[in-house]
C-alpha cells in the first residue's frame, strides 16, 4: 500500500471522533505529545479535526496550568493503566497526574503557519493561547529547580520512558512505595524483549505510587526522589517558549510577551549547565547527584531543535550525530550504538523513533544542515514504507517494533510527504 494511503488509514482507525489514540491496544487513551504530532499530520487531511485534537487535550488541563500526559476521555474495558489507577480528581475529564515534553506551542505555531483556513487558525489560536501560556507558566513555576531550566520527576514525563539514562537515578530509589500492579503491555502481542524488564517496570511503578500517594502535589514533588534536568524536555520547552512568544506577538498579547522573554533569557543562561566537556555533548543532569548522567542518547541532538546550542558546540553535536549515523543503516538510534547499554530492539534503548527524527531534522535545518536532515527524513520514510507504521524501528534492519498501527509514525510520514510535495 502506498505510504499516504497507509498512514491515513492508521489515523482513521485510531480516531475516536474528537481525539486520536496512539495505538488501539497498548495505548487506548489520548496522550499529550502523541496528539501534538498527530495534529500536524491531520492538517493534511482535515484542518478542523486537527485543531480539535489539540482542543481535546486541553480539556484535561489542570487549574494550575499543567496539561497532563494522558486524558482518559472514555474508559477502556480491559486496559489496567486507566483513570482509576491514577485516581485524579478533575472537574471535566479523568487524567493522569504528570506531563510530557511540552511540544504543543511549537505544533500550534506550525499549524497556524501552514493552515489553508487562516480564519479558523486565528480563531483557534485565540481560543488556545491562554491555555498554552498557563501550561508554560506551570512548567516554569513548579518545575523550575535550576536557573532557567526545569526538572522532570518521572521517566514517563521525559517521553523517552525506558531510556538507559534513567537506570542509575531510578536504581537509587528504595522500592518503599511499590504496590501490586498489573503490567499493561503483557498480552498485547508486543514482544516482551522489546519492552522494559520487570525490574525496570517496578522502578517506574514505585515512583508512580510515590507520586500518587502525594496526590501529584507540585510543591511536594519538588522533593521527589527522581529529580532530573532532562535534556529533551528542556529543549522542547525552550523551543516551545520561542514559538509561544511568536504566537503571543501575532495576537499583540503584551501581558504574555515579557514573561516569555524572561523564560527564554533565563533558560539560555542556565543551559550551559547541561554541557559536559568530558563527553563533548549536552547531557541530562541529575539534581540529586549534582552531576551529568553519562549516557548519550538522541536527546543530545535536540539543542539544535531548541535553537540554543552554542556556536562552538554545534560542530561537536553534528560530529557525534554523523558518527552514530555511520554506525547504523537507518537513523537516528535512540542510544549511542557504541554504548554497552545500547539494545537495538528495546524501547528507547537503541531503536529509531520517528517523532525524535522529526525534531532532530527540524533542528538540523535551522542550523543549515539540510543534507543531514534530508538523510534522516529519507531513512524515516524508508522504514515506514518497508515495514508500516510501527512505534519504533531497528536501526540496522528497519524491522518494525513495539506497537503496530502507531499514530505519530503515520502522522509524521504524512507531514513529510505533504511538506515535500
Ligand atoms: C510510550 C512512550 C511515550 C508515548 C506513549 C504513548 O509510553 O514512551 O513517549 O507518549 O508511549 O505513545
Amino acid at each position: 500500500m502506498c505510504i499516504v494511503k497507509q498512514a491515513k488509514s492508521v489515523l482513521q482507525a485510531n480516531d475516536r471522533g474528537t481525539y486520536t489514540v496512539p495505538n488501539d491496544k497498548l495505548y487506548p487513551y489520548q496522550w499529550l505529545w502523541d496528539s501534538g504530532f498527530v495534529a500536524l499530520g491531520l492538517m493534511d487531511m482535515n484542518e478542523e479535526r486537527a485543531w480539535q485534537e489539540i482542543d481535546s487535550l486541553m480539556m484535561g488541563q489542570w487549574d494550575n496550568g499543567m496539561i497532563p500526559h494522558i486524558v482518559f476521555h472514555q474508559p477502556h474495558p480491559t486496559h489496567a493503566f486507566g483513570a482509576s489507577l491514577w485516581d485524579v480528581a478533575h472537574p471535566r475529564v479523568p487524567t493522569s497526574g504528570i506531563s510530557q515534553p511540552p511540544i504543543l506551542s511549537t505544533i500550534v505555531r506550525k499549524m497556524v503557519e501552514s493552515a489553508r483556513d487562516q480564519k479558523l487558525a486565528h480563531t483557534m489560536l485565540e481560543k488556545m493561547v491562554d491555555s498554552l501560556f498557563a501550561y508554560h507558566r506551570w512548567y516554569h513555576a513548579w518545575r523550575g529547580l535550576s536557573k532557567g531550566l526545569i526538572a522532570t520527576f518521572h521517566p514517563w514525563e521525559s517521553g523517552m520512558d525506558n531510556s538507559p539514562a534513567w537506570d542509575q537515578p531510578l536504581s537509587r530509589i528504595p522500592r518503599d512505595y511499590l504496590e501490586a500492579y498489573q503490567r499493561i503491555d503483557h498480552g498485547f502481542a508486543v514482544e516482551m524483549a522489546q519492552r522494559p524488564t520487570n525490574d525496570q517496570y517496578d522502578g517506574f511503578m514505585n515512583l508512580f505510587f510515590y507520586m500518587r500517594k502525594n496526590r501529584y502535589d507540585a510543591e511536594v514533588l519538588k522533593q521527589a526522589p527522581f529529580r532530573i534536568l532532562d535534556l529533551a524536555v528542556n529543549c522542547a520547552l525552550i523551543r516551545a517558549d520561542k514559538d509561544l512568544l511568536n504566537l503571543a506577538q501575532r495576537l499583540n498579547r503584551a501581558d504574555m510577551i515579557h514573561p516569555i522573554e524572561d523564560w527564554i533569557k533565563n533558560a539560555r543562561e542556565g543551559f550551559d549547565l547541561l554541557w559536559s566537556p568530558e563527553h563533548e555533548s549536552y547531557l541530562s543532569y541529575d539534581l540529586l547527584d549534582g552531576a551529568h548522567i553519562p549516557v548519550t542518547t538522541s536527546a543530545s541532538f535536540l539543542p539544535l531543535y531548541a535553537g540554543c546550542a552554542d556556536a562552538d558546540k554545534v560542530a561537536d553535536i553534528v560530529k557525534t550525530l554523523t558518527r552514530w549515523m555511520d554506525q547504523v543503516k537507518y537513523s537516528v538510534p535512540s542510544t549511542n550504538p557504541a554504548d554497552p547499554l545500547f539494545q537495538e530492539n528495546c524501547y528507547w534503548r537503541g531503536p529509531l523513533w520517528i517523532n525524535i527524527n522529526w525534531m532532530i531534522a527540524d533542528g538540523l535545518r535551522t542550523y543549515g544542515f539540510d543534507a543531514l536532515a534530508d538523510r534522516i527524513v529519507r531513512d524515516s520514510l524508508d522504514v515506514v514504507e518497508s515495514q508500516g507504521c510501527w512505534e519504533f524501528f531497528n536501526p540496522f534492519t528497519a524491522k518494525g517494533l513495539g506497537a503496530d498501527n502507531f499514530s505519530w509514525t503515520a502522522a509524521l510520514a504524512l507531514y513529510w510527504n505533504h511538506t515535500a510535495s
